[in-house]
């Protein structure tokens, strides 16, 4: 019976470790009901860079790639990058890259989703003063920027998406 207490006590301390390291954005999926509000939001262009900070197995980003704009997404989770990958292997318009969304350029993005954590927000919010232009359409789920008033806003049961223009 110890045995077991002290496993499990080893198994949540990971955990525990492995969200705060995360700063507790870890993997949750959008639910198809989010997807087609975030894809909605977006009102997309055909000449639109569209990033996906945290792009999971890729299920926004498919909404995306559908529509034939450039899409980049980005993630730290190997396996997620997998599953993305064969999720959106058809696609030619899109990019996966295997790392710390904190270490890319943002400059470049015309639209933005970010579904993280409220820390992870609100650095992401410093990172787009200092590098996005004028006009930047950012989407986020179930977090807000300080300060900033969005433009729009709907709801998906309980949980806010947010459509912000810079
Ligand atoms: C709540 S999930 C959202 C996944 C996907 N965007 C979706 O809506 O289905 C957050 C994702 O962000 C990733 N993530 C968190 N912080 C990150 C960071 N700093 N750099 C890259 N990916 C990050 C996590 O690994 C996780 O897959």
């Amino acid at each position: 019976m110890q045995e077991i207490y002290f496993l499990a006590m080893i198994f949540l301390s990971l955990c525990l470790y492995y969200m705060l390291k995360n700063r507790l954005a870890i993997f949750f999926p959008s639910f198809p009901g989010m997807v087609r509000i975030i894809g909605r939001l977006a009102d997309i262009q055909k000449s639109d860079l569209v990033y996906d900070l945290g792009s999971g197995d890729g299920r926004v980003l498919e909404v995306f790639a559908k529509k034939g704009v450039e899409c980049i997404g980005i993630e730290q989770n190997g396996l997620l990058i997998k599953a993305a990958k064969k999720r959106l292997k058809k696609y030619k318009n899109v990019r996966l890259i295997h790392g710390n969304i904190f270490d890319q350029s943002l400059s470049k993005a015309d639209v933005i989703i970010a579904y993280l954590s409220r820390y992870a927000t609100r650095d992401l919010q410093k990172k787009i003063k200092k590098e996005c232009r004028k006009g930047t359409r950012i989407i986020l789920v179930s977090y807000r920027f300080d300060g900033w008033e969005p433009v729009r806003m709907k709801k998906w049961f309980w949980l806010g998406v947010r459509l912000y223009v810079k």
